[in-house]
């Protein structure tokens, strides 16, 4: 991928590692949009990057993610890069059934189906880019799983995976 020049979507920037990668790419001359929950996160990071700007997000909301992508397609359709970085972690006692469902549930959908609703939403826009990638944050979970957060570490390698066989000229092709 080419590191200057871009337009990029960062998905939880307004925070963390998506902040400290929205803040890189603003410094080389990318136009970088920051999405999240929180408007007040986001707004934070804007102000202190001049030019920054910033879309709401709840990646849990699967018709949330189809309005924002014709949102992002009206106003920024240079768009060609997007990175899926949002993500949550909470800790599991698995011998403690059910009390760990509804964390496991809201992990799964926010860090394994968001990324895979949003890149397929907005997949039709950045394939007309002559200069595009998607960037999903995975975890050192994902190979060595961590038995205080299984469902955790288990999107990780499922993320880990689903994306190298996108990307990787050098995937097996499915039998
Ligand atoms: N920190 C680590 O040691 C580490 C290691 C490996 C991988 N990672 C991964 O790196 C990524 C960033 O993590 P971080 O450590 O920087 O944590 P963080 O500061 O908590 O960032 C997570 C971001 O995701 C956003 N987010 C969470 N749920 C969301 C939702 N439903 N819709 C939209 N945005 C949502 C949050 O923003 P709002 O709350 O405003 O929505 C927040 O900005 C995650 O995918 C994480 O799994 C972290």
């Amino acid at each position: 991928m080419k590191i200057t020049e871009n337009t990029i979507l960062i998905t939880g920037g307004g925070s963390g590692i998506g902040r400290g990668l929205a803040e890189s790419f603003h410094k080389k001359g990318s136009q970088v949009i920051i999405s999240s929950r929180r408007q007040q996160a986001l707004d934070e990071v804007t102000s202190a990057n001049l030019g920054m700007k910033s879309l709401l997000l709840d990646i849990n909301d699967r018709d949330s993610i189809r309005s924002f992508s014709q949102q992002v397609a009206q106003d920024y359709p240079g768009l060609n890069v997007l990175i899926n970085n949002a993500g949550i972690s909470k800790l599991e006692d698995l011998k403690s059934p059910p009390d760990y469902l509804e964390d496991a549930e809201a992990i799964v959908t926010t860090n394994l189906l968001g990324p895979i609703r949003l890149t397929a939403a907005l997949l039709p826009l950045l394939q007309n880019q002559p200069h595009s990638a998607i960037l999903t944050v995975s975890s050192g979970l994902a190979f060595v799983p961590n038995a205080a957060t299984p469902t955790y570490s288990a999107t990780k390698a499922a993320i880990h995976t689903r994306y190298r066989y996108v990307t990787s000229s050098k995937a097996p092709q499915p039998r």
